[in-house]
């Protein structure tokens, strides 16, 4: 059983809970019970004169983690890892390679994760039950971490010459590394080839992460994810929220479009994608099958989602009519309302006493409005509406002249700094009226928007 005292929360979190709490109408200590409580756990309250503290079960409660430590020096933030995972209630059974014990003792192990540590594949005590294989299988979750050169190679390629890579061998579950290496070894083309083939066999990835090694001047990708980043990604494999948008497929569109004048000049907005990536990691955190056709963005693809890249608004359109039909399309890409005609083949040059060229514009085909009047129309259809002005009657005109359902509304003006930015104050326009959000990280409302879709798939469905 975890404990959280609000009072002693960092302050920065303190004022996200704070924002999210008013803008749900709870106070903290609600908000904070259904955050729990969405982990499916009961969540008790205690308030004393002085402070409230919240009881819930670790997010982690009863899940066995098989951890696997392999011989670097990053193996000594595993001591770190095993006390976190243990915090959040998970079973940590430690198995060190040999050569990790020339970094961490398997004292030190043991003593933390409260159980034996394994380290001998034909050890006397442990294989008259085939260990390797009890091992292997008892575990909801296998983490190795430190992920050496070495120990994925020896995944990529099958041996089984030790008792790490014996279970390895020999396991029926998921396996998280995290590994940690020197940047040359991280980049030598055999380790790329081992790495592509641990990706395709199904083996997830948390880190490396860039930085200084250990070794001194050396620096580059090959440091260990730090042990919270490596509990979140093992929380998230281990994540048992149900999954409302299980078996539903979305199409979305994020991000600019480049319409080129020539071959190295091109017309584009300020769309960051954030807002769009952001839905599009919620609808997949949900459990949906998320394709997303992104414009030019320079943020990372959102975790667990398909992308598509694509450049003009044409291309984008092509690639949205591949993926029809869907449960559901978002549209939210800026994308230009025009291109040029006169697209030039070569650089226009400037010469001496000519005017400057003019550029003649035509209009670029209307995605949203293709997807919300075609004839595999998905069920519920959703765009954005940026303005700058009259925001609540041009996302109304908007709802019939594209098909949609919905119209997420911004105010896009300058001095919002909602383009680029990470704040988005949004109203959603349907065909009932008018739902007003306050003021709120783009993150928070892609959530809030991704809950609202799974909602609405499933009442559609009805
Ligand atoms: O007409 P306007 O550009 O304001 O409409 C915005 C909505 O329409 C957004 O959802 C955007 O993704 C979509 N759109 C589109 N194709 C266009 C223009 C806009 O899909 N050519």
């Amino acid at each position: 059983m975890a404990s959280i005292t609000i009072r002693n929360l960092d302050g920065s979190i303190k004022e996200k809970l704070r924002l999210r709490a008013a803008a749900h109408g709870r106070s903290m200590e609600e908000e904070v019970r259904l955050v729990l409580g969405e982990l499916g756990n009961a969540v008790s309250i205690e308030t004393s004169a002085t402070s409230t503290t919240i009881h819930a079960p670790g997010a982690l409660s009863g899940r066995r983690i098989l951890l696997i430590i392999g011989a670097g020096i990053a193996a000594y933030k595993c001591l770190d890892l095993i006390r976190r995972l243990r915090e959040r209630g998970a079973q940590v059974r430690p198995v060190l390679t040999k050569a990790a014990e020339e970094f961490v003792t398997p004292l030190a192990v043991g003593a933390l994760a409260a159980d034996k540590v394994f380290t001998e594949l034909f050890s006397r005590e442990d294989e008259h039950d085939v260990g390797h294989i009890r091992l292997s299988r008892e575990a909801d979750l296998i983490v190795v971490a430190p992920a050496t050169a070495d120990l994925m190679a020896k995944m990529a390629t099958g041996l089984a010459n030790d008792l790490a890579s014996a279970i390895l061998l020999a396991t029926d579950k998921r396996v998280l590394i995290a590994p940690a290496m020197n940047p040359r070894m991280w980049n030598h083309p055999a380790t790329r080839r081992n790495r592509a083939v641990l990706q395709k066999d199904g083996i997830r990835f948390v880190g490396p992460n860039k930085g200084e090694m250990a070794e001194s001047g050396e620096s580059g990708d090959g440091r260990m994810a730090e042990p919270l980043e490596i509990v979140g990604a093992i929380e998230k494999l281990l994540d048992r929220r149900p999954k409302p948008l299980a078996g539903k497929t979305i199409v979305m569109t994020s991000g600019p479009t480049h319409e080129p004048i020539d071959p190295v000049r091109y017309i584009a907005n300020r769309s960051s994608g954030k807002q769009g990536h952001a839905i599009a990691a919620a609808l997949a955190r949900l459990g949906a099958t998320v394709r997303l056709v992104s414009g030019p963005v320079t943020i990372p693809d959102p975790e667990d989602v398909a992308v598509i890249h694509v450049s003009t608004a044409r291309e984008m359109r092509d690639a949205v009519e591949q993926l029809l039909p869907a449960d559901a399309a978002i549209m939210v890409a800026a994308v230009a309302d025009w291109r040029t005609a006169n697209e030039a083949g070569e650089k226009i040059k400037k010469k001496p006493g000519e005017k400057a060229p003019a550029l003649q514009m035509i209009e670029n085909p209307d995605i949203l409005a293709g997807v919300g009047h075609s004839k595999s129309r998905p069920r519920l259809v959703v765009g954005f509406a940026a303005e700058t002005q009259d925001l609540l009657a041009n996302a109304k005109r908007k709802l019939d002249k594209k098909g949609a359902d919905w119209i997420v509304a911004n105010d896009v003006s300058h001095a919002t700094g909602v383009m680029g930015g990470d704040r988005n104050a949004v109203r959603i326009v349907t065909r009932s009226g008018v739902e007003e959000w306050p003021d709120m990280s783009k993150e928070e409302v892609a959530e809030r928007l991704a809950a609202k879709i799974a909602a609405a798939l499933q009442t559609v469905e009805v």
